[in-house]
């Protein structure tokens, strides 16, 4: 991924990102003044970018809203990069990247003002592991932003295991947050669709391993499109 602009250029098209963000999950720029707000973060409060990846969308939201940034991903090549694009769209001191895990961020109980995880909490096994540590590390009255997928029918066999059963509204509430609400994004889903046909429709000399993953992932998706809902989350820790 970190060397393939034909895949980056694909989801930037499709997504409206701008060149350079430093992103590897599909959450299309309009949804990044959404975020900001919902997360009321005080200026010099301190967000958590779970599984932050190239860290692309927390050094955005960590921008408009003035706060201090802690990028986690169990990916040293991804936070390298991470680390690249904060110091030149932040400037120095504002960001620090640590690898850990969705389940154990390794960070003081109650030290976030907020925390966004974009497009990678299924991956924890299970979710509500990741949810109850999140908890743990914000304050009491910090927020919460997450995107991800949930089955149009809970329970569907042709959707992936980790996803089949997601009910983040269920497990917010279990994991003891408050002001929980879940809502669908078809315009994010529809920019996600456009991404997938243009990589399926791309003819390249297969010598590029992001974008032949890009292209399988948007067949397998394609094929069952309307089995899956573009989800965010937003809840506060209590
Ligand atoms: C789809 S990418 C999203 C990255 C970033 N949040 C974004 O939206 O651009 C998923 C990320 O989750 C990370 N990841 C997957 N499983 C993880 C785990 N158990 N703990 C920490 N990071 C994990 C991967 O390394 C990858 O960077």
């Amino acid at each position: 991924m970190e060397a393939s602009p034909a895949k980056d250029a694909i989801l930037r098209r499709h997504l409206d990102l701008p060149a350079d963000l430093g992103s590897a999950g599909v959450v299309p720029w309009e949804a990044l003044d959404e975020i900001a707000q919902a997360l009321r973060m005080p200026t010099d409060g301190l967000l958590v970018d779970v599984a932050c990846g190239r860290g692309g969308y927390g050094i955005e939201i960590a921008k408009r809203s003035g706060t201090r940034l802690i990028g986690v991903d169990f990916s040293a090549v991804a936070l390298r990069d991470a680390r690249r694009i904060a110091a030149r769209r932040l400037g120095p001191g504002r960001a620090e990247f640590r690898v850990g895990v969705l389940t154990d961020l390794d960070l003081p109980t109650g030290v976030a003002d907020a925390i966004m995880c974009t497009d990678s909490v299924q991956f924890a096994d299970p979710p509500a592991a990741a949810l109850s540590e999140f908890r743990r590390v914000l304050a009491g009255g910090g927020r919460l932003a997450l995107t991800t997928w949930q089955p149009t029918s809970p329970g569907d066999p042709r959707v992936v295991s980790r996803l089949r059963n997601l009910d983040l509204r269920r497990e917010l509430e279990s994991a003891g947050f408050h002001h929980v609400v879940v809502e669908q994004r078809l315009r994010w889903r529809a920019a996600e669709r456009g991404a997938y046909e243009e990589a399926v429709a791309t003819v390249d000399d297969g010598r590029d391993p992001a974008l032949a993953s890009l292209r399988e992932e948007g067949r397998r998706a394609l094929d069952s499109f309307e089995t899956l809902q573009r989800i965010v989350a937003y809840a506060t820790a209590p």
